[in-house]
């Protein structure tokens, strides 16, 4: 952020475009306009203005996303696996790592637990087509929209939002379901995949709906944009929305199958029940100040409990994969006991070598602790299992 001497904030993520205009139509500053101009073009030159017109997949913050190791994970593919069209990322979170191994070549299969992942997945790598025009008009329509009272506002208003913005997002997403018989699949999840991008940049937390902050400036409103999708990596692709153990079985055989389960006991529903709860859309009762859904435990997942290796060694007897890719970190009883671990590096390695020809790549990560504990050492691990 930088502040002009009129006091006109501007934020990084503003739109180029929307920013020279507020600076055009100030009459105060208008004759400064070619020179505002300038310092605008090149404070923007640096990065592309496609990222203020448009979200990119990895603009979410999601716990234990693999965006900041993507080139690790793509050496660590090159140096053991010499040829793959096929990659299976069954425990998708924001689908950033489905996203970078997608291209023309490679046919990409998604699942998630979470539907509102799920919707994201879909949105991005469906090969549906679907009209931009209709969504660029649907844009203009809902960031323009006017707020009533709602499920959303009553719930959630001055708590992660403001009121009005939970009134204002509330309200579009009642308004995608009322359009919905005009809209496919495809633009319907493209609209929810774009409002949860919008409001997690301006939610009132630390990136995750556990907790809200008290007593902080929340901002008053909020932007919905394209998403910067490119059908043309997408033809084939195939998006599910499962538990990884019970659709396994049915998964065509793939050349290489990552997995990316959770590491701790932190159950992903609970973390980001308001997500979930504007995606699904069925308004169920929510409980306690953090106004969680009480129907969550449904989408508990077994690899957050201690007999987490129980599901593991079911999911690896059960994969057809030339090759099995684990990224798991090694904080294993470094942590407090919700970031501990579920399973240990003697119970992976022993599942995985019954499988086939295990090696271990390994690179230092920020680590992530949800309490106060530091820690100083944390690796990000990739088992890497040439399967028999
Ligand atoms: C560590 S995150 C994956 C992060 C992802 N690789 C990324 O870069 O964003 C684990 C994901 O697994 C999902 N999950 C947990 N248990 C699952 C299960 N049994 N089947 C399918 N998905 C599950 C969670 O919803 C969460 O999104």
């Amino acid at each position: 952020m930088f502040l002009m001497k009129k006091e006109i904030k501007i934020t990084i993520e503003q739109n180029y475009f929307d920013i020279l205009q507020t600076f055009k139509s100030n009459n105060d500053i208008k004759s400064n306009s070619t020179a505002i101009e300038k310092i605008l073009f090149d404070h923007y030159s640096n990065k592309s203005k496609k990222a203020f017109e448009y979200f990119t997949i990895n603009n979410r913050r999601y716990l234990g996303s693999k965006t900041k190791i993507l080139n690790f994970i793509q050496t660590s593919i090159d140096k053991h696996i010499p040829k793959y069209n096929s990659f299976l990322d069954i425990f998708s979170g924001t689908g950033v790592v489905a996203n970078h191994f997608n291209n023309k070549n490679t046919k990409i299969i998604t699942n998630d637990m979470l539907f509102s992942n799920y919707v994201i997945h879909y949105a991005f790598f469906s090969d549906d087509i679907y009209d931009k025009n209709k969504i660029s008009e649907l844009l203009e329509y809902f960031n323009n929209i006017t707020p009533i009272d709602n499920y959303f506002s009553k719930n959630f208003g001055d708590k992660y939002f403001s009121l009005n913005v939970a009134k204002k997002i509330g309200t579009i997403r009642e308004e995608i379901e009322n359009l919905k018989s005009q809209l496919t699949k495809k633009e319907k999840y493209i609209l929810i995949s774009s409002l949860i991008y919008a409001i997690d940049k301006i939610a009132n937390t630390c990136g995750h709906y556990d907790a809200f902050r008290r007593n902080s400036l929340m901002p008053d409103n909020f932007k919905m944009k394209h998403l910067d999708i490119d059908n043309s990596n997408n033809t084939g692709n195939i998006i599910l929305n499962n538990d990884a153990n019970k659709i396994i079985s049915e998964i065509e055989p793939v050349d290489i199958l990552y997995l990316d389960p959770p590491y701790n006991s932190r159950q992903y529903i609970s973390a980001y029940h308001l997500i979930e709860n504007l995606a699904q859309w069925n308004k169920p009762e929510v409980e306690g100040v953090a106004s969680k859904m009480l129907n969550r435990k449904d989408y508990n997942s077994r690899y957050c409990l201690k007999k987490a290796i129980e599901a593991f060694e079911d999911l690896i007897i059960k994969a057809k994969a030339k090759y099995i890719i684990l990224s798991y970190s090694d904080m294993a009883n470094k942590g407090n006991e919700r970031s501990n671990a579920r399973m240990s590096d003697e119970e992976i390695i022993r599942v995985l070598e019954n499988k086939g020809t295990l090696f271990i790549e390994s690179i230092k990560h920020k680590p992530f602790s949800t309490g106060k504990t530091k820690l100083d050492t944390h690796n990000e691990r990739l088992f890497i299992c040439k399967t028999h």
